[in-house]
């Protein structure tokens, strides 16, 4: 697989604010890369700088090979981008607003007619083709930002949170599309802040907090993280006390705390290893004559990775 985005140590400071801290990011070619992080992590800002609207203050980025810095106008050609939040032309028709856009990319007059039809049909908004763009609701006029970053049949689409804002409904639409472009062959590198969401879409999960890559990969590689990082319940009849102390003790337990509930007292454990490892834990639990009667393992789910990664425990 060729990366068709790459960053290298991307820097990003606001004055004195450091808003990333030297990124390195590699998205494949057809990869549907989800790039989550919390509020202020700079995927904003990360993506800015891919779609050539800011400078980084040092590193690199190239797209398709080209540099964001130095080759501007190819990475535009190359990328369809939609803002966080898009500046609106309420006073033109849908139909006039792709077209205009099309425009603005050279793409000539007798292609565009059949150009915004496709386009519309696409986004399910051949219907709406003659209303301003004012009267569309939030969900379609997110849709038709995401036709016009489509206009000039980019490699690659750079979307910020494309679902912020809309109902649920609205955002299995805008599911659904980027299902159906990355079939056509499409590289997606869309942000987020509930990785829940786009978990079900994506090849590839990068994480981000406060300006640094906490951890990427394969979407099987992430969950497999989860795996390895688990969280354990143990009930015992007696000797909680020294349990907890032995537990404390072990290379393989971050951490253990007592936890009731409906007035049981059980410890909570915070285990890494494969179930081997873990059969070995309970082995050797009871080999040291500690009363267990309960060794369960709390379901874990990537948006539980998602909170526990950007607290800063990886594995
Ligand atoms: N123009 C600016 N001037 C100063 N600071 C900025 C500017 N733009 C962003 N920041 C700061 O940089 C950090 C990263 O912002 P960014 O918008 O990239 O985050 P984000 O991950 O997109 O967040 P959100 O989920 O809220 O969209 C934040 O602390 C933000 O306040
Ligand atoms: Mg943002």
């Amino acid at each position: 697989m060729t990366a068709i985005i790459e960053t290298q140590g991307l820097v990003k400071q606001y004055g004195k604010f450091t808003a990333l801290k030297g990124i390195d990011l590699t998205v494949e070619e057809g990869a549907v890369f989800g790039f989550v992080g919390p509020n202020g992590a700079g995927k904003t800002t990360t993506l800015r700088i891919l779609a050539t609207l800011l400078r980084p203050t040092a590193g690199q980025a190239r797209i398709a090979g080209h540099s964001v810095e130095k080759e501007r106008r190819a990475v535009r050609r190359a990328i369809g981008y939609m803002p966080d939040f898009f500046g609106v032309y309420g006073d033109m028709k849908v139909w006039e607003y792709l077209d205009f856009f099309a425009a603005c990319y050279e793409i000539p007059k007798d292609v565009r007619a059949t150009l915004t039809k496709d386009l519309l049909e696409l986004v399910e908004l051949s219907h709406r083709r003659e209303d301003y763009v004012d009267a569309l609701s939030r969900g379609m006029k997110q849709r038709l930002c995401l036709a016009r970053a489509l206009a000039h049949d980019p490699q690659v689409l750079i979307l910020d949170e494309p679902a912020s804002g809309l109902d649920p409904r609205a955002r299995v639409e805008i599911r659904e599309l980027l299902r159906e472009l990355h079939k056509m062959g499409k590289t997606i590198l869309v942000s987020s802040h509930i990785l829940s969401e786009i978990q079900e879409i994506c090849t590839h999960i990068g994480i981000i907090e406060a300006g640094e890559l906490v951890t990427s990969g394969t979407l099987e590689a992430i969950r497999e993280q989860i795996q390895i990082h688990r969280v354990l319940r143990i009930h015992l009849i007696t000797r909680l006390e020294d349990a907890q102390t032995w537990l404390a003790g072990r290379p393989d337990v971050h951490a253990v705390a007592p936890v009731t509930a409906n007035g049981k007292t059980d410890l909570q454990v915070d285990f890494s290893g494969d179930d081997e490892a873990l059969a070995g834990l309970l082995a050797e639990m009871m080999a040291a004559g500690f009363s267990v009667i309960k060794f369960s393992e709390e379901t874990t789910n990537l948006e539980d990775l998602f909170m526990r990664l950007t607290k800063g425990i990886v594995s």
